[in-house]
């Protein structure tokens, strides 16, 4: 069953990854226009006169939009959850503060969280924000319990992609123009029809929010710009109504000659090509292209198009750069904010023909000398569209959606145990009926923990698989002192408790011992027997522990039976030979209908607790040969019944891989069952 709860945070998993990933992304395809943002945000601390002031806000703007997509991919695909999502509560809150600033202290007009392309006002960016921090925050407290599209081995893999993926779309942005142009000047505006028909909506705006007001004989009357009263009143003040700001000018496009003179109409009215070459300051644009510009200035004119650069700099800086470049093109003059909204290269080209903007230009995008020519003739026809922007941004993004589509196509695969079905049938060497058998994942925690400690475990892993949809049996095999406490702590979650050992004897002067029928008397249902480690230290041999087998199917106890070879019987080769005396010489005594309750272990004594691990291949073959010879003692479906879990080593990394093997049922874990941080990603490995 799925809980509401891991609903809950499944659905704001969701919504916070999709919001971060536009908000990220949108920001991303202008890091100038985000590290401009940051500018103003900055502005009382970072003067922007001085040099590296505008470095800072690029830096930052690089990490916040890389960040932010990140955080969001990450959730999405369920990588690095509890880390991503720890991040996101911080970046909400952080978020939260900065609104909260923004709504009081105004620093900003417009907060610019989704770069140019939406627009919110300081009050609908607060309630954006104080409806994602809470929803952050059901993400992180059930972070661990959610889906994820990407194994653990896979998710570097695929967070290095996304890193590099995300930081080379921002550099193609940055170097040349951003991929798609929110901003007011893209290319294909009529400049012209766009400013006049703003200009009647703003006159239209002011006669219908702006009042005069007027007195006469101690009484004062408000009128239209279009009925002044005569002079008989006395005018008092203007009004303004708050809707005129819904008026607002887009179009900030104010050029001025050297003299002072208003230029635009000048430059939109003419039929011909105008080439605008901008940079808010010369001092600041890059001189790496001055041959190009050269180049397409002389030519320019030769074509008799017209050529003017435009900028906000003092007339020393244009001195200076006249100086540095030889550049003798007229220079116009423009407010630097209009500049940065045409383009935002530093120097860039904007190309107008009959008021209409037919091209815009990076610098580093600038025709070759050799190019220039061919360009400017293409300037020329009537119907030139400027090429589409560099496409690399574009595979990438293509690459990146393929990607998602892929880890999700796998999701859903897994989910329908389609994979799992398919390796089964190419390896399994029979075809399988309707199988019963059980995927188990079993801790042994040995000789470790306290009585406290042991509670404390098991009290953080009921709650951790409370929210958890179960494909897999979950077993906690415990030393006698602690079974009682934990299997009534237990009680009513999907734990089942094991003992790790239990007598030979049923009952009797045997000082020590516990017998079987105790164990069951403390409501666990399980008994691990056979551990190498009990043949090893403690002389159990075959005969000792048919007779505990015995005795714990007697007393309703499910045997946890572990079989395996050592190394130098790994070396010689003898493996298979080992496990089969092993069963023989012990549960395969048992009638049919015994034999079917037990739990077989197969766990290689060279791989317990050495941090070696038999590989998945050496797993399945070994697993498949166990398997058959059941088929041959008991009949096929005993054995394709029989659950046989794999042991040694098994961990967070390997589990998934181990698992998948067809007949490997699941684990029996030792070290990585001493903490629920690294026992559940083991019990997740069920997917
Ligand atoms: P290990 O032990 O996982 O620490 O190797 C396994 C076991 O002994 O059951």
């Amino acid at each position: 069953m799925i809980s509401l709860r891991l609903i809950a945070a499944e659905t704001a998993r969701v919504l916070t990854g999709v919001v971060l990933i536009v908000s990220g992304l949108l920001k991303a395809i202008d890091p100038v226009g985000s590290a401009l943002k940051i500018g103003e945000y900055l502005a009382p601390i970072l003067d922007e006169r001085w040099a590296w002031s505008g470095m800072i806000s690029l830096t930052l703007s690089f990490v916040l939009c890389a960040g932010e997509f990140l955080l969001g991919a990450f959730l999405l695909m369920g990588i690095y959850r509890k880390l991503s999502a720890r991040l996101s509560v911080a970046f909400f809150a952080g978020m939260t503060f900065i609104s909260l600033y923004s709504l009081f202290a105004d620093p900003v007009s417009d907060c610019g969280c989704f770069g140019d392309a939406i627009h919110l006002t300081h009050f609908e960016t607060l309630l954006k924000n104080i409806v994602l921090l809470p929803l952050s925050y059901l993400v992180l407290r059930d972070a661990r319990s959610l889906r994820h599209l990407f194994s653990r081995r896979e998710r570097w893999l695929v967070a290095v992609l996304a890193v590099v993926g995300i930081v080379v779309f921002m550099v193609q942005n940055y170097r040349h123009l951003p991929l798609v142009d929110f901003r007011p000047y893209r290319v294909g505006t009529d400049l012209r029809a766009e400013m006049a028909r703003e200009d009647s909506t703003l006159q239209a705006g002011l006669l219908a929010t702006t009042r005069y007001i007027y007195e006469r004989g101690g009484q004062e009357q408000a009128f239209t710009p279009e009925a002044i009263p005569d002079s008989s009143w006395r005018f008092v003040k203007v009004q303004e109504d708050a809707t005129l700001a819904k008026y607002k000018a887009k179009y900030d496009f104010t050029p001025m000659d050297s003299l002072g003179n208003p230029f635009a109409e000048e430059l939109l009215a003419d039929p011909g090509v105008t080439l605008l070459l901008l940079a808010p300051h010369w001092n600041r644009a890059s001189e790496g292209s001055i041959d190009e510009i050269s180049e397409l200035y002389t030519q320019s004119l030769s074509m008799g198009y017209r050529f003017y650069g435009l900028t906000a700099s003092s007339a020393q800086e244009i001195a200076d750069w006249r100086y540095l470049t030889g550049a003798s093109y007229p220079m116009l003059l423009m407010d630097a904010t209009p500049i940065r909204t045409m383009i935002r290269a530093y120097p860039g080209l904007v190309v107008l023909r009959g008021g209409k903007i037919i091209d815009k230009r990076s610098f580093t995008d600038f025709p070759t000398v050799e190019e220039v020519s061919r360009y400017l003739h293409h300037l020329r026809e009537p119907n030139y569209i400027a090429p589409a922007p560099s496409l690399a941004c574009t595979y990438l993004l293509l690459a990146w959606g393929a990607l998602l589509i892929l880890g999700f196509l796998r999701f859903w695969a897994r989910k329908l145990h389609l994979t799992l079905y398919l390796k089964k049938r190419i390896h399994y060497p029979y075809k399988r009926k309707r199988s019963m058998r059980k995927n188990i994942v079993a801790g042994n925690w040995k000789m470790n923990k306290t009585l406290q400690e042991g509670t404390a475990f098991i009290s953080e892993l009921k709650s951790a698989l409370s929210v958890k949809t179960l494909h897999c049996d979950v077993i906690i095999g415990a030393p006698f002192i602690h079974l009682a406490t934990v299997a009534s702590l237990a009680e009513g979650s999907p734990i089942g408790i094991a003992a790790e050992n239990c007598a030979d004897k049923a009952e009797g002067a045997y000082t020590g011992e516990v017998s079987a029928a105790m164990v069951a008397s403390t409501g666990a249902r399980y008994v691990i027997l056979g551990h190498s480690e009990r043949r090893a230290y403690y002389g159990e041999d075959n005969a000792i522990l048919t007779e505990k087998v015995r005795l714990a199917l007697a007393n309703g106890l499910t045997p946890i039976f572990c079989i395996g070879e050592v190394k130098e019987e790994r070396e010689a080769g003898k493996h298979f030979q080992v496990v089969e005396e092993q069963l023989a010489g012990t549960v395969f005594s048992l009638s049919p209908e015994d034999f079917s309750k037990v739990i077989l272990a197969y766990e290689p004594v060279w791989a317990i607790g050495t941090g070696l691990t038999a590989s998945s291949a050496q797993a399945q073959e070994i697993h498949a040969h166990i398997r058959q010879l059941i088929v041959k003692k008991y009949g096929e479906t005993i054995a394709d019944d029989c659950t046989i879990l794999y042991g040694g080593s098994c961990n967070a990394s390997n589990a998934e891989e181990l698992f998948a093997q067809p007949d490997v049922d699941g684990g029996l874990i030792g070290g990585a069952s001493l903490s629920v941080e690294k026992f559940l990603p083991i019990i997740e490995a069920f997917h």
